[in-house]
This record gives C-alpha cells, sequence and structure tokens, in this order.
C-alpha cells in the first residue's frame, strides 16, 4: 500500500510533509544537521532576524521547568546583512523551502526586512512576523503589543512583498481571536500560534530568579493545551493557514493539532531534548496515516468532531 500523502499547498507553496521547526530553536544554519536530513522537512523557520544585530539578554537565560522550559534569549541574532550574507547561502544548497521569522521595533524595520528579504525570493519562501517575543523589552517586539503597531507592522511588510506572510501570535498580546482578526484584514497570509508564555521561577536557596531577565518565555508541554485550544479556534473563525508551535514532542501531539485544523506544525522545544525530534515526528505521522488508511494528511486536517 503507498503511504500517506503529507504535502501541504499554503499559498500556493508547496511543502513535502507538515513538519517544520519552531523559530529559534533549531540553531542557525547546520548545528542540526548532524542529526536530521534536512531535506526531509516540510520547511525551515529561522530564528528571528532584525535589522541590526542584537546581543540578547545578559546570561542565565535558559531554565527547565515542570513541562517545560522558560528562556529569556531576548532575540538575539547577527542582523539581517549578516543573515542574507551568510544564512541565505547555506539554505540556497538546501531543497526545503525556508521561512524566514523577522522582527523589528517599528513598521520601518518591518518594511525593511521584508524588502531585503524579497529579493532572495529564490530561497526565502515566505516571511514570519514575530509580533510577539515575550523577552524584550525595549528596541524589539514588545513595542507590537499595541494593537495599530501590530496592524502597521504586517500592513508594512505586505506592501514589500507577494511571498506569503505568517504573523506569529501569543496569547501575551491580548485577545489572540480579535488580534487575529486585526492582522488578517492588515494583509496577512496565515497565523502561526503560539509564541511562548511569560513565566518566572525562583530559586528558593538564593532567593533569585532563574533568569537574569527575570521573566522568560514558558514553552514545552505545559503550553500544549493552550496552544490546541487557540489553533482549534483560530481554525473554526478563519479560513486561514495555521503553523502550529506549544508543546509538540511526539507524533501524537503534532497529530493532535493537525486534526484542531493546523496546516503545519512546528516542533520547538523538543529539538533540544531530542535533536531528532523532527524526523521521528515524521515517521509517526507516516505510520499513524498506515494504522488509519488515510490517503492524503489533508483529509485529516481539522476533522475535529465534538464528543
Ligand atoms: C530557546 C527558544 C528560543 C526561541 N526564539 C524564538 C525567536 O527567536 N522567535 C520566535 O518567533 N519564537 C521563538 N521561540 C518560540 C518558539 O518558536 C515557539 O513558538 C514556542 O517555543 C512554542 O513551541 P514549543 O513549545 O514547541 O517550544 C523560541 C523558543 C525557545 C524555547
Amino acid at each position: 500500500m503507498p503511504g500517506i500523502d503529507l504535502s501541504v499547498t499554503v499559498k500556493g507553496l508547496t511543502f513535502r510533509n507538515p513538519i517544520t521547526v519552531a523559530s529559534g530553536t533549531f540553531g542557525t544554519t547546520g548545528e542540526y544537521s548532524d542529526f536530521v536530513d534536512y531535506e526531509k522537512l516540510g520547511a525551515i523557520i529561522t530564528k528571528t532576524v532584525t535589522v541590526k544585530p542584537r546581543a540578547g539578554n545578559p546570561m542565565p537565560r535558559i531554565f527547565e521547568t515542570t513541562g517545560g522550559m522558560l528562556n529569556a534569549i531576548g532575540l538575539q541574532n547577527k542582523g539581517i546583512e549578516d543573515f542574507i550574507e551568510h544564512k541565505i547561502p547555506y539554505f540556497a544548497k538546501i531543497k526545503t523551502p525556508l521561512i524566514a521569522n523577522i522582527a523589528g521595533e517599528n513598521e520601518g524595520d518591518f518594511s525593511l526586512l521584508t524588502r531585503m528579504l524579497h529579493k532572495h525570493k529564490n530561497v526565502v519562501k515566505a516571511i514570519e512576523l514575530n509580533l510577539s517575543c515575550p523577552n524584550v523589552e525595549k528596541g524589539g517586539t514588545h513595542g507590537m503589543k499595541k494593537k495599530a503597531r501590530m496592524k502597521d507592522a504586517v500592513r508594512a511588510a505586505r506592501q514589500e512583498t507577494d511571498l506569503p506572510l505568517f504573523a506569529k501570535l501569543s496569547p501575551e498580546l491580548g485577545d489572540v481571536l480579535e488580534i487575529a482578526g486585526d492582522v488578517l484584514e492588515a494583509g496577512a497570509d496565515g497565523l502561526s500560534l503560539i509564541n511562548t508564555l511569560k513565566g518566572m521561577a525562583i530559586d528558593i536557596e538564593k532567593r533569585r530568579s532563574r533568569l537574569a531577565n527575570i521573566t522568560g518565555g514558558l514553552s514545552g508541554p505545559a503550553i500544549k493545551p493552550i496552544a490546541l485550544r487557540y489553533v482549534y479556534e483560530v481554525k473554526k473563525n478563519y479560513k486561514v493557514p495555521v503553523i502550529a508551535a506549544g508543546g509538540i514532542m511526539t507524533a501524537s501531539d503534532a497529530l493532535e493539532f493537525i486534526i484542531a485544523g493546523a496546516d503545519m506544525v512546528a516542533v520547538g522545544t523538543a529539538n533540544f531534548v531530542n535533536p531528532r525530534a523532527t524526523l521521528d515526528i515524521l515517521e509517526g505521522l507516516r505510520a499513524y496515516g498506515v494504522r488509519h488508511r488515510l490517503a492524503r494528511i489533508a483529509d485529516l486536517r481539522g476533522s475535529f468532531s465534538h464528543l
């Protein structure tokens, strides 16, 4: 029996399967290549790129919690010029669509970043707008919390490209359903749900925060039910492509999101626990397809039914 057809088409762009990686959890270029054949993935989403290089937050900036982790990396990256000079040529050799994740302080940044990336359409196949990083107090996406500014950022990016644009949201921003409507109206083609949720942890012996930044973004299995709920509710209300993220550690987690309506599933924190997680999940999807005699993953998407 032929295996399940895992391909996904989103806004005219075809991915060989729905498995991708969540921004910031898969290195910047070849860090995972000893474990994962990148050409087996559906897409690769980059770490957030900003206009200028960013040093990120002081250390410690990662702490493992029950069912997840807190991070306060603070969008450390070498900036767009380095991205174009060093990262794009690396991904140009890999036959997997690249989704560039960007963040800015204002709409001017979003417009500049999008304009620069649009020139590399042969490699960059879509753009994810990070409107939601909880770890950046100033000079980052914090300012994007204002609804109007989020819309302006999307509009600015839209004016610069016809590449698919995904707006990445977090419940930290406010009412996700309402914001989803706003950013779609402003020109986003799809949504990425969800970014981390702000949390903290304390070392009781030292009576100090576990993170130098005090708070950080919570990710991993602890946030999965929340992410699943948002994917389900958003897909119920808007017929747009969704890239789901939030505690996807196994094939069953990925399947829950697909059944709830996700088009693509992004593996994040799982990469730190098991660097082969993406490919293990892919194998699990294939096995499920055989076990349930599914011809196409598309038949599963949004197939959720009420009890
Ligand atoms: C260490 C770390 C760094 C991250 N960096 C980014 C980033 O640069 N940009 C972004 O949009 N999301 C970033 N995220 C959020 C993830 O892309 C993802 O939305 C979130 O972690 C939920 O998925 P998960 O529970 O599978 O990790 C980061 C997450 C972690 C754990």
